[in-house]
């Protein structure tokens, strides 16, 4: 049997990812993230197209390198249509087009958010693949979303935020505390030893699955604005206990959702992606559920965050069932499903 070696192209935000896979399996992933952000509290989208301009070449250049094939070997090109940042998007669409144009081979257009899903079904060492279907929690500094994952081509959003992302109210509530641009991974951090109990927050009960971080963000806002009032050295004093209590609550009402999709769907199969999917107390929360009888799989770190490889996962099915992209397509900023 022949093989099918693709080559995944992600800029859909900050990151400017090549990856090359061969028959599902990873020759190489490459990122070059973008430090220029971090000053400015957040992605800037003109300063992020002009350094995926940049990266682009270099990064696609090596990603052929580490997989040791030349540009013929490659089956077809995936890229990220979109959601994401037009101007982001702009530069792995066309550079891709241009690709296909110069090679002759075909375009694949993958949508970034099914391509986390997805991103289960790489084939790792490191990792082990859900069956079908199986449910994934995506939560990153975007999106939160609960998918059911029937096939690699049919998936449904269950569930979605109505405000803030999780990975957004990680870094809203960091901000207040006066960490810098992204804040969640230092509450993960200091809230290691602390007290989740200490400080109690609102966790958001709306109707069906979906998430609303909107009201927590502002309770710590005036929780944190009404201490310090009171003493100028709150923050510091309290740090672990604060950061444990926020990381509880977020925690607490992404499992609380997730859990009533596992009980109303009867699948027992269940995944997570995204960049929040980094946090400890998130990744042991989704662990324990095995106690209950649901298989719980958590992805390799590097296929959670933005990366290519899941983008090219993606593409990988597409070639398989012939879906093809055009020349013709533009990037789509928001993306239907
Ligand atoms: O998927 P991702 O790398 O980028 C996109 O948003 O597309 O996710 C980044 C988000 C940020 O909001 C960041 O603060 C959050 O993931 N994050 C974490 C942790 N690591 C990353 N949030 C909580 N705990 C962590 N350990
Ligand atoms: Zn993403």
């Amino acid at each position: 049997m022949s093989h099918i070696t693709i080559l995944g192209i992600e800029s859909s935000c900050d990151d400017t990812s090549a990856a090359v896979l061969r028959d599902g399996i990873v020759l190489s992933n490459l990122t070059a993230n973008q430090s220029i952000h971090e000053k400015y509290g957040g992605v800037v989208p003109e300063l992020a197209s002009r350094a995926h301009q940049e990266n682009i070449l270099p990064v696609v250049h090596q990603a052929l390198s580490d997989a040791r094939l030349k540009l013929e070997d490659i089956d077809a090109v995936a890229y990220t249509l979109g959601p994401g940042l037009m101007g982001s998007l702009m530069v792995g669409s066309s550079f891709a087009k241009g690709l296909s144009i110069g090679l002759n081979k075909p375009l694949i257009e993958v949508h970034h958010m099914k391509a986390h899903v997805l991103a289960h079904m790489i084939i790792d060492d490191a990792q082990e693949q859900p069956e079908f279907p199986f449910l994934c929690l995506v939560v990153s500094g975007g999106h939160t979303l609960i998918v059911k994952a029937e096939s690699p081509m049919d998936m449904t959003i269950l569930g979605t935020t109505l405000d803030d992302a999780a990975g957004e109210a990680f870094d809203k509530c960091a901000k207040i505390l006066g960490f810098p641009y992204p804040g969640g991974p230092l509450i993960d951090q200091n809230a290691n030893g602390g007290d989740p109990h200490r400080f109690r927050f609102p966790v958001s009960d709306i109707p069906n699955l979906d998430y609303s971080f909107s009201g927590l963000k502002t309770a710590v806002l005036y929780f944190i604005r009404d201490q310090v009032k009171a003493d100028p050295k709150f923050i510091e004093s309290n740090l672990i206990d604060i950061c444990a209590s926020i990381q509880y609550t977020i925690v607490k009402t992404l499992m609380q959702k997730l859990e009533l999709a596992i009980k109303q769907t009867g699948i027992n199969q269940v995944g997570i992606a995204g960049g929040v999917s980094a946090n400890s107390l998130l990744r042991s929360n989704l662990l324990q559920l095995k106690e209950r009888g649901v298989s719980a799989y958590v992805p390799k770190f590097e296929f959670c965050t933005d990366n290519a490889a899941m983008i090219a996962i993606y593409g990988h099915y597409m070639y398989k069932e012939g879906f093809l992209g055009k020349l013709e397509a533009s990037p789509q900023a928001r993306l239907e499903f």
